[in-house]
């Protein structure tokens, strides 16, 4: 879904899409940097019920390996009852790298937090 840069609009978004829709994985892409009309992560963590930051981490300190403006996003990682919500910063080379990072591991925080998963001894 293409969204404007509007705060409440974005909100009302990730409400409609974990809430109606029950996704259970939402990614975001764009407006995490410092520009005044970047608001993608208070827009996310004005709808969260948990935080996850571990996930956001994972990306920042993994992409410092591409380069050192990661450390430019603000992207946060968050829970709203069933739903993940992930944001990426908005170039295409980010969500690549990015994407990259959380793939093998997010699948399995899902199934624990929707109850599909228990066991977390190592694969
Ligand atoms: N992360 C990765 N992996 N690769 C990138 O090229 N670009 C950075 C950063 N994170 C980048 C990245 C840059 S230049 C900026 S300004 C911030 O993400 C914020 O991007 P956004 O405003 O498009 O969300």
């Amino acid at each position: 879904i293409l969204l404007s840069d509007d705060k409440d609009n974005i909100s009302k978004n990730l409400i409609r899409l974990s809430d109606q829709r029950q996704v259970n994985l939402i990614i975001t892409t764009g407006g995490t940097g410092f520009s005044n009309r970047d608001n993608t992560p208070e827009a996310t963590t004005a709808v969260m019920t948990r935080n996850a930051p571990g996930i956001a981490e994972a990306i920042r300190f993994q992409s410092m390996k591409y380069t050192k403006r990661a450390m430019l996003s603000r992207g946060v990682s968050v829970i709203r009852n069933n739903t993940l919500i992930v944001n990426l910063p908005g170039s295409e080379k980010a969500v690549s790298e990015s994407m990259e990072v959380i793939m093998g591991t997010v699948e399995h925080g899902i199934k624990i937090l929707i109850n599909e998963a228990h066991d977390c001894a190592r694969v």
